[in-house]
C-alpha cells in the first residue's frame, strides 16, 4: 500500500526487520512517548519475540517504509470484526519525525483498516501529554472522546490517556490518500 504523495509505503513485518524493529523498541525517545514501559531487548530477545507472532490473533502489525527504509511500525490491534473495531499504534524513529511520515503513514493504515479489513471504528489511547501523537491522529480526524483518568503507571506515575476515535464516515483520512 503506497502513499502517492510522496513515498510513504505499508507492508508486512517480515523477520528481516529485527534490528529495525528492536532500535524502534529501545529507542529512549519513543519509549518515553507510548503507553506501555518497554524493557529494552538484545537481538536474540527480538528474534523470539518475532517467531511468537506467528501465533498472535486480532492485530496487523506493518513496518513503514520511507522511501526503500523501513522508519516505523503501524499496529492495529484489538481488532474485532464482529463491532468492527480497531486500535491503532504508531512509532517513528525520532530522525524521521516532522517529515509528514507520519500523516501518510496513518492514513494509509486508516484506508486499510476501513476499506480492506471493513471496519467501521478505530480508537486509539494517547498519554495526554503526548502532542505529536495527539495532533497527528487529530489532523487525520480522529475526535477526542474523553480522558481516561489514571489509566496507566508509566515511569512509575499513574497518568492519564486520552481515547480518540475515528468512523469510516469520517471521511478526513481519505484526502491525504488522494
Ligand atoms: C507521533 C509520531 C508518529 C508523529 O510522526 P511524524 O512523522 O513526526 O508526524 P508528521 O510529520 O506527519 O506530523 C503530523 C502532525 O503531528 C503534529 N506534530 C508532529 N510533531 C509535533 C511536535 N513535535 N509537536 C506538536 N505537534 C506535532 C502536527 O500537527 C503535524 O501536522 P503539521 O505538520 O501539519 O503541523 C512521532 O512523533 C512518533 O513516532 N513519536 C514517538 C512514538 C509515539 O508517540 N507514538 C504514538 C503513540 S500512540
Amino acid at each position: 500500500m503506497e502513499n502517492k504523495h510522496c513515498s510513504v509505503k505499508l507492508r508486512r513485518i517480515e523477520r528481516k526487520d529485527a534490528n529495525i524493529l528492536m532500535e524502534l523498541n529501545n529507542n529512549d525517545v519513543i519509549a518515553k512517548s507510548v503507553v506501555g514501559n518497554p524493557r529494552k531487548v538484545n537481538i536474540e530477545e527480538q528474534l523470539l519475540w518475532m517467531d511468537s507472532l506467528a501465533k498472535e490473533r486480532n492485530t496487523v502489525r506493518m513496518m513503514i517504509e520511507y522511501g526503500s527504509n523501513p522508519v516505523g511500525t503501524i499496529i492495529i490491534s484489538s481488532i474485532d470484526l464482529d463491532n468492527e473495531t480497531g486500535n491503532m499504534n504508531i512509532k517513528i524513529l525520532p530522525e524521521f519525525h516532522g517529515k509528514g511520515i507520519g500523516t501518510k503513514a496513518l492514513a494509509l493504515a486508516c484506508q486499510y483498516a476501513f476499506v480492506e479489513m471493513k471496519l467501521s471504528c478505530l480508537t486509539a489511547h494517547i498519554l495526554s501529554d503526548n502532542l505529536a501523537s495527539v495532533m497527528l491522529f487529530k489532523k487525520i480526524g480522529f475526535i477526542e472522546e474523553g480522558v481516561l483518568r489514571s489509566r496507566v503507571v508509566k515511569e512509575g506515575r499513574r497518568r492519564d490517556l486520552l481515547s480518540l476515535s475515528c468512523l469510516k464516515s469520517d471521511s478526513k483520512w481519505r484526502k491525504y490518500n488522494v
